[in-house]
């Protein structure tokens, strides 16, 4: 169940030109409540930006204090937009008005054995909740982390050390050179599901390569995240949804998680 609540800004610490990791101090019950995948709605800067943003947890904690718990979340911030510089620009103490945990967050089923985590761009942050969540529950887990170039990648100390990382950059400065779509191909029958936060554009190269395997495996399940620009959060004013093959559905609501093979792609 999504809660209103005040939280507050535990530290703020960038960790590269772009990006700063906000840890929030909530009541221990979100913490607890929280699944990879879900995200809050976090209003910033009084009345501007007016409508509150959407945030994906990159990681939840509770820990125990005197007289009871205490709940911290991780969120990952990119800077540049009014409510991402006033969120990474905040100070200890400085109160934020959230709603959340929302939306459906990606679903581990308890038979898998080895997960393939996709992660392009902040969908880094979702997919490091995911990877620690699975691997906590003894997944082996490979991610494939997509960017522009080597210096927009978060530091290799932030991911869960227990997963292989595997790094593509669009110019080639660190690892493959090339889409991590690119490399989908060689983890097709290693995995048993694959699970991705990235743009459309690589639903659609991901889509192509399960298309053109032609082996004896059944080619694994996707779930895929999704995007749309928010405002309520709660699948009130309708103004996130996507194209489904079972028609519109919330990216709010419904989602953001979606079975890749649901979703009606430009
Ligand atoms: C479910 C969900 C989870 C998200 N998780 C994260 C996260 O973990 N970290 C993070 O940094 N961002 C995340 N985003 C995107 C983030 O909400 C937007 O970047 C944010 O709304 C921009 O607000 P702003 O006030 O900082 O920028 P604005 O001044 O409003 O806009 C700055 C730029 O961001 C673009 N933008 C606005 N909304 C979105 C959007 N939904 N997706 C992509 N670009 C957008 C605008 O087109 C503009 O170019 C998430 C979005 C969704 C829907
Ligand atoms: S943001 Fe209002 S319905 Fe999704």
């Amino acid at each position: 169940m999504p809660q209103q609540f005040i939280a507050r800004v535990v530290h703020a610490d960038p960790v590269l030109p772009a990006n700063t990791i906000v840890r929030l101090a909530v009541p221990a019950g979100v913490a607890a409540a929280a699944v990879p995948g879900q995200f809050l709605m976090l209003q910033s800067g009084g009345r501007d930006p007016l409508l509150p943003r959407p945030y994906s947890i990159m990681r939840a904690t509770r820990a125990a204090r005197e007289g009871g718990e205490e709940g911290t979340l991780d969120l990952l911030v990119f800077t540049g937009g009014r409510g991402g510089n006033h969120l990474a620009e905040a100070r200890a103490g400085d109160p934020f008005p959230i709603l959340g945990p929302l939306g459906n967050g990606y679903a581990i089923d308890g038979r898998m054995r080895r997960a393939l985590l996709i992660a392009v761009g902040h969908g880094i942050a979702p997919i490091i909740a995911l990877a620690e969540s699975a691997l906590a529950r003894g997944v082996e887990v490979v991610m494939l982390v997509g960017a522009p170039t080597a210096a927009s990648l978060l530091p290799l100390p932030l991911l869960p050390e227990e997963a292989e990382i595997i790094v593509a950059t669009a110019d080639g400065s660190r690892g493959h050179h090339g889409a991590v779509t690119d490399l989908v191909a060689n983890y097709i029958e290693w995995t048993d599901a694959i699970y991705a936060y990235a743009p459309e554009t690589t639903y659609v190269a991901l889509r192509e390569t399960l298309r053109g395997y032609r082996g004896a495996r059944a080619i694994p399940p996707v779930q895929a995240a999704m995007e749309r620009s928010m405002a309520c959060g709660m699948g009130v004013c309708l103004g996130c949804v996507v194209e489904t093959t079972s028609g519109l559905k919330t990216v709010c609501r419904d989602g953001p998680i979606f079975p890749l093979d649901a979703l009606v792609l430009g």
